[in-house]
């Protein structure tokens, strides 16, 4: 039987970029016109996002739990999420103004968040072990093998 050597690996950050997660929670299920534009507009963005790598938008993976659908992102910078939320000629500006047409005139079905991190070298932990390589922030941004000088996770984030 062949043995099997895990490949431990960790992201490489060499300069600040952004974690950005997104997300909806569905209050009220049966009011589903309520919920269903907010779940429909992000399809579009995540597009047109992958499409226009210049916007600075490097990847993003959906998870979804009980209510509650998260859409974690990675970006290159705050300037560029800012800019892109901003930006009335892609999908995103005219999404927001929908929805507060929406909420204004809906029950509160539907929550949205988000939350913004900026991950800085010297302040990010990561490890994937036979994990596939497009997978989180490694994923984003490329990974580089762990050693003996980054064997922990205190290691490792410095
Ligand atoms: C790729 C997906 C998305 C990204 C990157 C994104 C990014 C952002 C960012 C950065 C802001 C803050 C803008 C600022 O205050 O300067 C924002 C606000 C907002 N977004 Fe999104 N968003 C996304 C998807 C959506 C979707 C699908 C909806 C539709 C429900 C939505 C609705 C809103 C609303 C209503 C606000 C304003 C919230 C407030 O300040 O009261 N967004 N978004």
């Amino acid at each position: 039987m062949t043995k099997h050597i895990p490949v431990r690996t960790m992201a490489d950050v060499k300069e600040p970029l952004v974690l950005f997660l997104i997300g909806m929670r569905i209050n009220t299920f049966w009011r589903v016109w309520e919920w269903l534009p907010s779940f429909l507009a992000m399809g579009p963005m995540i597009v047109e996002l992958y499409k226009n790598p210049e916007l600075g938008f490097l990847s993003a993976r959906t998870e979804m739990a009980g209510r509650t659908i998260t859409v974690i992102q990675y970006w290159k910078s705050f300037e560029a999420l800012e800019a892109y939320a901003a930006n009335s000629e892609r999908k995103h500006r005219p999404a927001w103004t929908a929805f507060y047409k929406r909420a204004t005139s809906g029950t509160g079905a539907v929550g949205i968040f988000h939350e913004t991190y900026v991950i800085r070298p010297g302040e990010v932990e990561s490890l994937y072990v036979d994990m596939p390589t497009e997978f989180g922030l490694g994923g984003a941004i490329g990974t580089k093998p762990v050693t003996s000088k980054s064997e922990t996770a205190r290691e490792r984030k410095g």
